[in-house]
């Protein structure tokens, strides 16, 4: 299965409520996360409309992008957490990768900001990750250009104040774009947590 991401916060400077319009691969939308509570509740959506799939065997390759300390991790975090992975989900910037199992749900974290020597890709076994089933979350995907396959959600993550982040994300994948859709006319996909209470 493919995917893209979006949500949207409430403030004041955000864009209109409504969902901006997800038309296929490569549509962009714009989603603002007001602080981090607001990005655990999106990424607690997006988990809840991805769990049913990724337990039926389904592959979700997730890639973030965003300059140091945009919220990468945290996000993600948030997005395993919800998922039911326990215990500490801990940064793979020094291990590349961290995997777990939650019930039979294969999931891997990685970061390749210090990624430099592509024969680590055959080495480390990743083609045979990328290739199979089971959510996949890669920050610093551009540091492995080329290697990795297409993007099911693609999420850029900019600083727009201490605690705002502002969101783009677009998916690469025909099978992504409904995920993405989904997600986008999710009531939490804009951070908001008595909606998403409401919801559940
Ligand atoms: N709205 C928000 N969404 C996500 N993180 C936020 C938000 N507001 C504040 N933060 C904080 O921003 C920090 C993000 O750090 P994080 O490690 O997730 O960044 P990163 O993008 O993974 O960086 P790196 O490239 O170094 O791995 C955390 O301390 C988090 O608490
Ligand atoms: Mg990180």
């Amino acid at each position: 299965m493919h995917v893209t991401i979006v949500a949207r916060a409430q403030t004041d400077l955000a864009p209109p409520a409504s969902p901006a319009p997800v038309s296929g691969r490569g549509a962009v939308s714009r989603l603002c996360w007001p602080d981090e509570a607001g990005c655990a509740n999106s990424a607690q959506a997006l988990a809840r409309l991805m769990a049913p799939a990724l337990r039926h065997g389904s592959s979700v390759l997730i890639e973030l992008r965003g300059t140091l300390g945009a919220g990468k991790t945290t996000f993600t975090r948030h997005l395993l957490r919800a998922l039911g992975v326990q215990g500490r989900i801990k940064s793979p910037s020094y291990a590349v990768v961290e995997s777990y199992d939650v019930e039979g749900l294969q999931v891997w974290h990685f970061d390749f900001y210090r990624f430099a020597d592509p024969r680590e890709w055959e080495d480390a076994g990743f083609r045979d990750i990328f290739s199979g089933p089971g959510l996949k979350l890669v920050e610093w995907p551009d540091k492995a250009a080329g290697l990795l396959p297409a993007a099911d959600i693609c999420l850029d993550i900019d600083t727009d104040t201490d605690d705002r982040r502002l969101v783009n994300c677009h998916s690469e994948t025909e099978a992504g774009c409904a995920l993405v859709q989904a997600w986008v006319n999710h009531p939490a996909a804009q951070g908001d947590a008595p909606r998403l209470q409401e919801a559940s």
